[in-house]
């Protein structure tokens, strides 16, 4: 089968690779129709994460299941479904809790819970940026979609993107009639955004720098805050009466920069500390790493980020952090998506041929005006 490997730092390919195929009872084998690439896929395509050469990437997957193994009797070869990007047992103390993004029993790796495919340390399971893909556990982790090919670029976020958004605005806390502050308006900011709306939001403000993206944030109803116009933490306390925003979602991660361009893995954190108001609650969606040796200075390179606890703890803020569990929240997100309430489709900017997904990451790495959400389609 055709699939995108990684080969080095900004050095992706398509290759013939051996078909993935049933290799455990509980597998199913699904044929990809949408794959998408993600910010989390950045990452690792700039060298900043271990992950080895020759790994296919892709963890948000949707398609038609092809092949069941003897243990699977929910899921049946031609049901349309998304795939989680976290692989789950559904059966151990944090599956049963509803933590599957740290499922205690997928990852082989010693100290590390959670499973997802394609991805640097998240075990040894590949990638769906392919033309199949092999699912561990499918009755666990499989949702079926409606048959046929309708909602096809709103479904593929219910693999990733739109749980994760949403899951941003759970660890916020956020409550109807609250004000928001998004940081990043990539696609996982502004699938926050459009959480936070869902959820009763009485106003949403998107950070970011780059035009295109804010312009997709205010085509939703949010206040897009441009970051190179001057501080966002004063423009959004001058927006709420000095008060600062009821809570606030981090949807940029470590390598979260200036205007200029220069990284510094703690502004973000700093800047919801201060533009969200005391008892406020903080999502952390955006990923840190424990080791990081691109890193500017020491500490972060062991994952230690200097933020500003002291006055996190003096307004009595929360923090909520981590990868999202998808399985918690995706087929209510399908059936808002059936009901015509939620669209997060409208944040696609690209939908190519797996050919082209090369070429992708490089415009999609640049932040190039326009490439906000490319999908993917193998089969095509
Ligand atoms: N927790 C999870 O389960 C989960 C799932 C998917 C993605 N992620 C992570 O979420 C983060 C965002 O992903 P994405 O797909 O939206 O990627 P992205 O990299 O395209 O978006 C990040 C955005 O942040 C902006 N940004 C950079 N510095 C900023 C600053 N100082 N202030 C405000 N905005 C700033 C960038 O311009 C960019 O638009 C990544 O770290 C990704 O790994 C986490
Ligand atoms: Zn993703
Ligand atoms: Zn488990």
């Amino acid at each position: 089968m055709k699939a995108l490997v990684y080969n080095a730092p900004y050095d992706v390919s398509i290759e013939n690779v051996p078909d993935a195929r049933i290799e455990q009872p509980n597998d199913a084998l699904v044929q990809i129709t949408t794959t998408n690439i993600c910010g989390s896929d950045l990452h690792m395509y700039e060298g900043r994460t271990a992950v080895e050469r020759g790994k296919i990437l892709g963890h948000e997957n949707m398609g038609i299941v092809e092949e069941t193994g003897p243990g699977v009797t929910r899921v049946q070869p031609g049901d349309r479904v998304s795939v989680p990007f976290n692989i789950a047992c559904g059966t151990c103390r944090n599956c049963l809790s509803g933590w599957t993004a740290f499922c205690l029993r997928v990852n082989p790796v010693e100290g590390m819970d959670g499973a997802a495919y394609g991805y640097a340390n998240m075990g040894p399971y590949d990638g769906g940026q392919a033309e199949l893909l092999r699912v561990p556990h499918a009755d666990v982790n499989l949702l079926e979609l409606p048959p046929g090919t309708e909602h096809e670029s709103d479904f593929t976020m219910l693999s990733d993107i739109f749980p994760t958004g949403w899951h941003g605005t759970e660890l916020a806390g956020q409550q109807a009639g609250d004000s928001v502050a998004v940081f990043g308006a990539g696609p996982v900011g502004l699938m926050a955004a459009h959480s936070a709306m869902l959820r009763g939001a009485s106003r949403v403000f998107v950070v970011d720098k780059e035009a295109d993206r804010l312009a997709l944030a205010e085509s939703i109803g949010a206040t897009p805050v441009d970051f190179t116009q001057g501080d966002p933490v004063e423009q959004i306390l001058e927006a709420t009466g000095g008060r600062g925003a009821d809570c606030g979602v981090e949807a940029v991660g470590y390598q979260a920069h200036d205007q200029s361009g220069q990284e510094h893995p703690e502004l973000v954190l700093d800047n919801l500390v201060k533009a969200v108001r005391t008892t406020g609650g903080i999502g952390v969606v955006g990923v840190y790493v424990p080791e990081d040796p691109e890193a500017a200075d020491e500490g972060a390179r062991h994952g230690r980020v200097a933020f500003d606890y002291g006055t996190f703890f003096t307004k009595g803020q929360r923090m909520g952090t981590g990868q999202c569990p998808v399985l918690r929240y995706n087929r209510g997100l399908r059936d808002l998506v059936i009901a015509g309430r939620a669209r997060p489709s409208f944040l696609v900017s690209h939908e190519l041929g797996l050919d082209e997904a090369p070429d992708a990451y490089r415009h999609f790495d640049k932040r190039d005006e326009g490439w906000t959400k490319v999908l993917l389609h193998p089969g095509q």
